[in-house]
């Protein structure tokens, strides 16, 4: 888990040799008289060694990070620089107040500065709930013999990152599919350091309402380009800069505007199929994962419950045995539904709506598993990292469901 992985760090280290628990029975003389003397040397060499190897891979993975957010800053380089920049972060959280999503996602500017001002933190949070659920998403990868692993020469980037080789991963090549509702620049930079981290490739289809098609294919060029470097870069700097990716083969992307919750059956399907890469015709069909991040609540509040459990139940229909659905969002009371006229409103949690149609509803042909879920988790950005303007921790709730399908 993401807030989990992140605070990982901060946890005690394992006891170490001195703890009453790990001594020799009858204590330090009796640890001499055996001849094991140098028992707690090689027990706290072992300590260093693990703490040294965090302290590697926390820096590796900070190195990453910085990568995620350069693809962000050199992307919005204009935008970030812009005088109206602060003006318009004000309109578009005026709008987000006001529940007046169109207002806030209705212009290409807004779009650009959202997802300059409010995605960095976002796709690093999501990488790590990615990295977290990473068993679970192994199980959906479709192993296509057809495509080749994405090559890289990790030494000509100078500092290592994670690796498949770190990951356990290995060949032959292994695409991941994602559909995102309500998906734009987080879900597609967290999918493409997914993609890294894992030395693997995807297929990620982003359906939003709003037009972030621009921005997307902004955002695809540079995960697939090397980052712009300074006309007075040395030789060796040059051959060190590569792209997070290799091309647009490791990812693929496709955007769809439209809205969740008017499409029909026939057409969600479609969406469904397009993004697994199988035909209509093709059984089984392949798993993949659905994800709503920070979207269900906006489905809820703005589409209404009816039209929000309509789709829930659709997507319910047309998904693969074995898909996910992954849901990501304000946790607590920041993630309620109103029901009812003014007088008489009342308030349901998104959690409670989610898994009373998903798990408390009886359905016909499929029934959702719970796999994992946390109420509330911090996602802490480390120190150090450098972009333009400041950005802050945040707190969000996941749940993660798998999807079976009854045999007909
Ligand atoms: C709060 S933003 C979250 C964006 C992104 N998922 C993230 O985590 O940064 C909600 C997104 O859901 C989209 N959205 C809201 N209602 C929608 C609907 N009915 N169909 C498709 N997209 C919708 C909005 O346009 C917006 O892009």
């Amino acid at each position: 888990m993401g807030g989990r992985r992140a605070t990982a760090s901060k946890r005690k280290p394992p006891a170490s040799a001195g703890g009453a628990g790990r001594q020799p029975a009858g204590g330090p003389a009796a640890a001499a008289a055996a001849g094991l003397d140098n028992y707690n040397d090689g027990e706290d060499s072992r300590d260093r060694a693990r703490k040294q190897q965090q302290q590697q891979q926390q820096q590796q993975q900070k190195h990453h990070q910085q990568r995620l957010l350069n693809v962000f800053s050199d992307a919005f380089a204009a935008v970030l620089a812009r005088d109206s920049f602060p003006t318009i972060l004000q309109e578009i959280k005026q709008a987000l107040y006001n529940r007046d999503f169109a207002a806030a996602f209705g212009r290409q500017d807004y779009l650009e500065a959202y997802a300059a001002r409010w995605s960095p933190t976002r796709a690093l949070c999501y990488a790590a709930v990615f990295r977290g659920i990473r068993g679970h998403l192994d199980a959906v990868v479709a192993v296509d013999e057809t495509e080749a692993m994405p090559s890289r020469d990790a030494a000509a980037e100078g500092v290592e990152e994670p690796s498949a080789s770190d990951y356990g991963a290995s060949p032959p090549a292994r695409r991941l599919r994602m559909l995102c509702f309500g998906g734009c620049a987080a879900e597609h930079v967290a999918f493409a350091s997914y993609l890294r981290e894992t030395a693997s490739s995807g297929t990620v289809t982003l359906v939003d309402s709003a037009p972030w098609s621009q921005t997307a294919s902004l955002l695809q060029q540079h995960l697939t380009s090397p980052p712009p470097l300074s006309k007075y870069a040395s030789a060796a700097a040059r051959a060190a800069n590569t792209a997070l990716l290799d091309d647009d083969s490791q990812l693929r992307f496709a955007f769809c505007q439209e809205d969740a919750l008017s499409l029909g059956r026939d057409r969600l399907a479609e969406l469904v199929v397009g993004a697994t890469g199988t035909s209509q015709q093709q059984q089984p069909q392949r798993p993949l994962v659905v994800t709503l991040m920070f979207t269900l609540n906006e489905l809820y509040t703005d589409g209404g419950i009816g039209r929000t459990t309509k789709f829930l139940r659709l997507l319910g229909e047309v998904l693969p045995e074995g898909s996910l659905l992954l849901v990501v969002d304000s946790p607590g009371s920041y993630s309620e539904a109103a029901v009812g006229k003014e007088d008489k409103k009342k308030k349901y949690p998104m959690q409670w709506l989610l898994n009373h149609t998903l798990l408390g509803t009886e359905t016909v042909g499929y029934t959702w598993e719970g796999i994992e879920s946390e109420d509330s988790i911090w996602f802490r950005l480390p120190e150090g990292l450098d972009y333009p303007i400041p950005l802050e921790n945040m707190r969000y709730q996941m749940h993660l469901y798998r999807i079976h399908k009854s045999k007909s």
